[in-house]
């Protein structure tokens, strides 16, 4: 939170800090309800236990305030100066009384001690164990704490909830980020010869959306959806989706179906409901031929036509059972032919605007992060 500079000085919250400056004290109502509302799970610890110690000192008008981590691997986090003050200093201020504010007296403090005088709250977490304690040392201009340092177990209260949510918040990132890894290796072992491909489209399609001027979040989305587009394939059967020859229309009708099954496997994911229209729409054309729902134009969600240009970049531009590769020249030509009847033509001029790229890409299989495409998904809404 920042410091704002009082602009009356006989105002009664207002105090001086440790440069002299005039400062606004927040109220305690203030500072529960600005912290509630910074209360988010997918922010790191530390910015919440930050944010939490400055918005501390600012209503206290102390040197400073500080969480301590009972786990020495955390780090501890100070708001303010006070001098000779360091980490053991702060750790030795564990109060034995784990319940309400504990203020220290200065008489009982050596006299190297930094504190004038200290007030102490614990914060405890599962099964009631000590998480970490707020320190808020040394009134400015003072000589005691005011009423409002009875907010400290609360303040600590909220940071051990954020810290506890935070890491269940984690938790639930690396199983979502496992369970698209594994699909995604499903998807590669059932078809080894297209091994890859997913990740493939993934990656070009970001880079595509990228010159389309799509955000970070949005890209985060297509990276997934590209990587689960063809997570349907799962459900064909090994001699159609392998088979090397032309295909019998009830085998082409099984394989198209693998956009409707692809949907029935992500369905039960509700956190992943927003890649469905990716899954679902990838095999549509802008003229209204494509499947499954024959959708004409810009009735096709952005994210399909983008997959469906990525989609067919990689697919030409790989061996398959039944053909060689196609030389560049050739998959430029049928780009060409295609734009504005099978694919939209403003993505179809995209990749032509961002082609080299999208060959290095292609061949060298580095992309973005996945868990940073998952952390983009989980903090929506
Ligand atoms: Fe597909």
């Amino acid at each position: 939170m920042p410091v704002e500079t009082c602009p009356n000085r006989v105002a009664t919250n207002c105090s001086e800090g440790t440069s002299g400056e005039l400062m606004i004290r927040p109220s305690a109502s203030q500072v529960v309800d600005r912290l509630i509302r910074r209360l988010r799970v997918s922010d790191p610890p530390e910015r919440f236990q930050r944010l939490a110690c400055e918005a501390v000192r600012a209503m206290l008008a102390v040197e400073a305030v500080a969480w301590v981590p009972t786990a020495r691997r955390e780090a501890v986090v100070i708001a303010g100066q006070v001098d000779r003050l360091d980490v053991d200093s702060l750790r030795d201020l564990t109060p034995e009384n784990s319940g309400g504010v504990w203020v220290s007296s200065g008489a009982t403090k050596p006299a190297d001690s930094p504190f004038r005088q200290a007030a102490v709250a614990h914060a405890t977490g599962d099964g009631n164990a000590t998480v970490g304690w707020i320190v808020a040392a040394n009134p400015i201009d003072a000589v005691a704490f005011g009423p409002e340092v009875e907010l400290l177990p609360t303040v600590a209260a909220l940071i051990a909830t954020q810290r506890g949510n935070a890491r269940l918040y984690g938790d639930l990132k690396e199983l979502v980020f496992g369970v698209i890894r594994s699909l995604t290796a499903a998807i590669d072992a059932k078809d080894p010869y297209t091994s890859g491909h997913s990740e493939r489209v993934a990656r070009i399609a970001v880079r595509i959306a990228e010159e389309l001027g799509l955000s970070s979040s949005e890209r985060g989305d297509l990276y997934l959806m590209g990587l689960l587009h063809d997570v349907g394939k799962i459900g064909i059967q090994d001699d159609v989706l392998k088979k090397p020859g032309k295909l019998t229309s009830e085998e082409y009708r099984q394989i198209k179906a693998h956009v409707g099954i692809g949907v029935h496997i992500l369905t039960d994911l509700k956190k992943l409901h927003h890649l469905l229209p990716g899954v679902a729409h990838h095999h549509e054309c802008y003229d209204g031929s494509g499947y499954p729902a024959g959708l004409v134009g810009d009735q096709i969600p952005l994210c399909a036509r983008i997959l469906a240009v990525a989609d067919a970049f990689d697919a030409m531009s790989s061996n398959r059972p039944y053909r060689r590769r196609l030389a560049p020249d050739q998959i430029d030509e049928i780009f060409r032919k295609g734009a504005g009847t099978q694919w939209d033509r403003r993505v179809v001029e995209a990749l032509f605007r961002c082609r080299a790229d999208v060959e290095r890409i292609r061949q060298k299989g580095l992309g973005e992060s996945l868990r940073q495409a998952v952390g983009g998904t989980l903090g929506r809404g």
